[in-house]
């Protein structure tokens, strides 16, 4: 019995070591599968770095809609992925922009992504935030005249005009020989760089026609610099249109097209046409572009005043962005898609480009209310 009782004890005895030895061979497996896994000290200090990290958000004016947009898209992603967010708009003054930079970089923002009003103004904040250690990004607009600029996260601005153009050889049947027909051009503010690039895309398609006389430009004008809107305001595009119309088409002469490169231009173009009349069987509007599908604008293609808008998602400008900071800040590859056109007179910006879309009458309600874009609400008058 006696031997029965020791036998017993000692195979318990076994068990019990077998099974201690085990589970410390599995902590010690657990300990060492987290020892593989562990992050690097390198990724620690990255992960710190970024935890809570300050990003400086500059945008040049709330008067657009779009830049209101813009900053409340970046502000909610950034936050969302744990970051403070400082969101400034400085109404289009370049010394104000320059002083909210300032203060960023005061406060310790360890990146700045900055929708720029001057685009040739900021190089020596830029200098300030690179001695500081602070990573830049460019946002929709290039930063130009300066090598203290990391990253450029933008729409294909030269396919934007080029969208354009587009619209117009079609809706005219210019390819097809039909012509000639009556043009007026505005291009953007020569101080943003996109202003040129949008010009030079819509004349990539339309010089051709202007050239063989099918495109007439009555008033004469198209150099960049007699066309172009200076702040982009819709005062000053109405202001021209309103001499334009005096001086050429007072007389009856008929205004086919407006090649307008942005939404605040059409607008300022369509209400000098509403002052004189326009929108009658005898006199209709004439064809008119824009861009980034405002709401006023949206409500003026249903009504068949503005004929496109180029649509830019700012939600997806706003996402390439936020995936740049994290990128930036968390380690890992940046992701650009261009390293060749945005040469900003230094160097030639690393940039992310995203796609634009024409919308139109006829496709506005899937691209931007199926997209969540807008409620039907926002574009009902
Ligand atoms: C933007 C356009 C905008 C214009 C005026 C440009 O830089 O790309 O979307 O309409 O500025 O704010």
């Amino acid at each position: 019995m006696k031997k029965i009782l020791m036998l017993t004890l000692i195979v318990a005895l076994m068990v019990t070591m077998l099974f201690i030895g085990t589970s410390c061979k599995e902590e010690k497996a657990t300990t060492e599968e987290v020892t593989e896994e562990e992050v690097t000290e390198e990724e620690v200090a990255e992960e710190t770095t970024a935890a809570g990290a300050l990003i400086g958000v500059t945008m040049p004016t709330k008067s657009l809609q779009r830049w209101n947009q813009d900053g409340a898209n970046i502000k909610a992603q950034l936050e969302a992925k744990g970051y403070t967010v400082d969101l400034q708009y400085a109404e289009d003054s370049v010394a104000t922009q320059v002083s909210q930079l300032e203060n960023q970089i005061t406060m310790g923002a360890k990146v700045l992504i900055i929708a720029s009003i001057d685009g040739s103004a900021l190089g020596e904040v830029l200098k300030s935030a690179k001695e500081a250690g602070i990573a830049t990004i460019c946002y929709d607009r290039l930063i130009k005249e300066t090598a203290d600029i990391d990253y450029n996260v933008t729409f294909d601005n030269f396919q934007v005009g080029v969208l354009q153009g587009e619209y117009i050889e079609t809706a005219l049947g210019l390819k097809e020989g039909n012509g000639p027909f009556n043009m007026e051009i505005f291009a953007g503010s020569p101080d943003d760089n996109n202003a040129t690039l949008f010009y030079n895309g819509e004349l990539s398609v339309l010089q051709q026609y202007i050239d063989s006389g099918m495109l007439v430009i009555p008033s004469g004008q198209t150099d960049f610099l007699t066309v172009a809107t200076p702040g982009w305001k819709a005062e000053t595009a109405q202001a021209r249109m309103d001499n334009l119309i005096t001086a050429n088409y007072a007389d009856g002469t008929v205004l086919d097209v407006i090649c307008c490169p942005n939404d605040s231009t059409a607008i300022g173009s369509i209400a000098a046409l509403d002052n004189v009349g326009y929108g009658t069987a005898d006199k209709p509007y004439p064809i008119i572009t824009g861009q980034d599908a405002d709401i006023p604008n949206t409500i003026a293609m249903i009504d068949g005043k503005q004929s496109m808008s180029v649509f830019k998602d700012t939600r997806i400008l706003a996402e390439q962005a936020v995936a740049m900071v994290d990128a930036i800040l968390k380690g890992g590859e940046v992701p650009v898609n261009n390293t060749t056109d945005y040469d900003n007179g230094v160097k030639i910006v690393p940039s992310f480009l995203c796609t634009p879309i024409v919308v139109t009458k006829d496709n506005y309600e899937e691209a931007l209310i199926d997209s969540g874009y807008y409620t039907v609400d926002q574009i009902t008058k």
